[in-house]
């Protein structure tokens, strides 16, 4: 590429807030981005029915997942799983407490690409039944987390964080997990400004 063509698309980029989708991402455009990104945004959020906030298109969690990308320009990864939950709120509630029950792995599609890359990784979830939904272990058990610093979100509508910082601290014991983020599933679908500013002061700490 010419050298005014690539200032041209150079000027063309934000300045601020390049979050990229980490699950596109392959080893040739990694070898040929600028720079390597050292940090990673991956999150479990889940669309349909759910409590407080009816029937919805992006899922709590996904919006604070975007909101914390934006800001810290760190890749974006979604967790999602083979066999989707059920839409019906009361449905999933059964769902999730049998594969709580049973410590279940359910199957994941896809994985971040170049996982060694990142030294930082937010980790989002919603709460379910107090604990972050087991296809996030799923995902955890993919990795090796040796040396990574873990910063856990959620979303909730009362139990803030629950036990879900515990069960991650136990189920990484190689990382290091920093204290967490809770932010209502509701205050994240309905009020972006407030949780914008929860984000905000969290990641300014
Ligand atoms: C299966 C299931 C279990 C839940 N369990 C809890 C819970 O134990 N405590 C709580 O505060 N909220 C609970 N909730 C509410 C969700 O944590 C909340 O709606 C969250 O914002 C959903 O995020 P999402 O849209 O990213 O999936 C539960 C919701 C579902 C669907």
């Amino acid at each position: 590429m010419k050298r005014t063509t690539l200032l041209t698309a150079l000027a063309a980029l934000p300045l601020c807030g390049c979050a990229q989708d980490a699950s596109t991402t392959n080893q040739t455009e990694t070898a040929a981005m600028p720079a390597t990104n050292r940090t990673l945004v991956v999150y479990y959020s889940r669309t349909g029915e759910n409590y407080a906030v009816g029937n919805i298109a992006e899922g709590n969690t996904a919006i604070v997942a975007k909101m914390i990308a934006a800001k810290t320009g760190a890749d974006l990864f979604e967790i999602k799983t083979e066999k989707a939950y059920a839409a019906s709120y009361d449905v999933c509630i059964e769902e999730a407490k049998k594969e709580l029950r049973e410590d279940a792995r359910p199957a994941i599609v896809g994985d971040v690409a170049n996982f060694d890359q990142y030294d930082t990784i937010y980790v989002g979830y919603p709460i379910w039944w107090g604990v972050p939904p087991m296809c996030v272990f799923t995902f955890f058990e993919k990795h090796d987390w040796a040396g990574k610093t873990v910063k856990p979100f959620c979303t909730h509508e009362g139990s803030g964080l629950g036990g879900s910082v515990r069960a991650i601290r136990k189920a990484l014991p190689a990382a290091t997990v920093t204290d967490g983020l809770a932010i209502q599933g509701q205050t994240a679908q309905n009020d972006r400004p407030a949780a914008q500013s929860a984000v905000d002061r969290w990641l300014g700490k």
